[in-house]
């Protein structure tokens, strides 16, 4: 038999020890490790007896002819990689409030109303909380078969006796524990034994499961990475609370494409699917104002134009400020550096602030060149030529680097009206349906933002 033993496992990597200690040695957190007995010493002599032998297989052999289940809201059926795999499991991750519950209770319900037998397991709220809210998402009428619960048992329990469910909803993992646990719900070891036993329940029965998670302070699912690992699919649902756009992105899918986002809109009636996101993100374009351009990007599959605003200001403190909300810092600052000393634009005694419009986060090098016009536009206060767009990869020597699907970054520009593109010369391009301005270093940017005013520059 296993023996259990006191252990101290730290609730951010998962690493446990005997004793307890300030720090986790294995990933530097400190105040992460708690009494924790769930880690099992494995007994001596496991594999010598006799076990099974397996029967192999070959790669063509297990042709899996499930059907994906469609669960009609469309936005998160393509994130899914084209619905949802009977048998897998899925984590939902996100802030508290950003609306997971209330985007899987619009899939259940939708699925339901298809006939699809739907189970909603929920363990923060009372069933007539979400009765509440399914009426007012209008899908009182779904035959979804809600229950509030917490223990593991239960649960399994009952799906295992009753008709298997096509789709399980578990909201969200924290509140779950297994009863042979000593430590509390939410813990790593509580996460982790009820994930592995709801996964391997999913798959005996052949239903899709979809975990809820909560984040950390960080913006990481708690619990520790292995639960990232267990699942097949790992979603994202993120959103500036101060906007109501919210964005749900794949970051793992065993079954599908990753960096494949969903555009929704929180309204009074639940979430609304976004159909054209790039309209969203760009504010008014009639005015032409210093210091914005608009970026190309590609989200996954799919094209989004994204407006990017700098602010170079004057500072009076040692150490200017730099502010980014929606771009990574460090990018910053190697641009900033390029445009030093490649470009002799040195900005070390002002304040930069960048933003990317709309609450949502650009992770594409591509933006670097859009990120470049914004904040020499607004050195220079020459507004970014109209109706255009940017995109193109800056490297350390000032030079512009192409990058991948332009043809799918122009047409969606001029699907939006753009008239003219800025990009990096030697980009292959099909059919220019726009007007094409190539550019080679990043000193042609920043030329064509002096140029205009050559008494200010001396
Ligand atoms: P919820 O789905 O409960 O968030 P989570 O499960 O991620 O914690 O979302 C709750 C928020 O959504 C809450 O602030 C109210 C808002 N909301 C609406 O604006 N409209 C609606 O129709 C619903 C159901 C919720
Ligand atoms: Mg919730």
């Amino acid at each position: 038999m296993a023996r259990v033993t006191e252990q101290f496992c730290c609730q951010s990597c998962g690493s446990s020890y005997r004793k307890w200690q300030g720090k986790c040695d294995t990933c530097g957190d400190w105040n992460s490790l708690i009494e924790d007995a769930a880690q099992e010493v494995v007994p001596k002599g496991l594999t010598s007896g006799k076990g099974r032998s397996l029967k192999f297989t070959t790669l063509s052999a297990e042709k899996s002819d499930h059907k994906r289940l469609y669960c009609g809201v469309a936005e998160l059926d393509r994130v899914l990689g084209g619905g949802f795999v009977p048998g897998s499991s899925v984590l939902i991750g996100g802030d508290p409030g950003i609306g997971k519950s209330t985007i899987l209770l619009q899939a259940v319900g939708s699925m339901a109303k298809k006939g699809h037998a739907c189970t909603y397991i929920s363990g923060e709220e009372a069933t007539q909380q979400i009765s509440m809210r399914a009426k007012r998402l209008g899908l009182a009428d779904s035959p979804v078969k809600l229950a509030s619960a917490n223990s593991l048992r239960d649960i399994v329990t009952s799906l295992e006796k009753g008709e298997p469910p096509q789709l399980l909803i578990i909201d969200s993992i924290q509140t779950m524990y297994a009863d042979n646990l000593n430590s509390a719900p939410g813990t790593v070891s509580q996460v982790r034994a009820c994930s592995q036993e709801l996964i391997r329940l999913a798959k005996k029965i052949g239903c899709a499961l979809i975990l809820v998670g909560h984040v950390t302070k960080d913006g990481q699912i708690a619990g520790p990475r292995v639960l990232e690992h267990m699942v097949d699919t790992v979603l994202y649902f993120e959103g500036d609370r101060g906007h109501q756009f919210r964005i749900l992105r794949a970051v793992k899918n065993r079954y599908g494409a990753t960096d494949e986002i969903g555009v929704f809109e929180m309204t009074d009636k639940g979430l609304q699917e976004v159909a054209n996101p790039s309209a969203l993100f760009l504010s008014n374009q009639d005015k032409e104002i210093s210091g914005a351009s608009v970026f190309a990007g590609m989200e996954g599959t799919r094209p989004l134009l994204v407006e990017i605003q700098g602010l170079v200001a004057a500072s009076q403190q040692a150490t200017p400020r730099r502010a980014v909300v929606g771009w990574d810092s460090s990018r910053l600052a190697m641009i900033l550096a390029v445009l030093d000393a490649r470009c002799g634009l040195s900005l070390s005694g002002n304040e930069v602030y960048l933003n990317v419009a709309g609450g949502l986060r650009v992770n594409e090098p591509a933006a670097d060149l859009a990120v470049a016009a914004a904040l020499v536009s607004s050195i220079s206060d020459i507004p970014v030529p109209e109706n255009s767009i940017i995109f193109g990869e800056i490297g350390l020597s000032g030079e512009i680097r192409a990058v991948g699907q332009t043809d799918a970054r122009l047409k969606e520009a001029a699907k939006l009206g753009f008239t003219t593109a800025i990009i990096p010369l030697g980009s292959k391009i099909k059919d220019p349906t726009i007007k094409i301005i190539e550019v080679e270093h990043l000193s042609e940017i920043v030329r064509l933002f002096t140029q205009a005013k050559p008494a200010e520059n001396g």
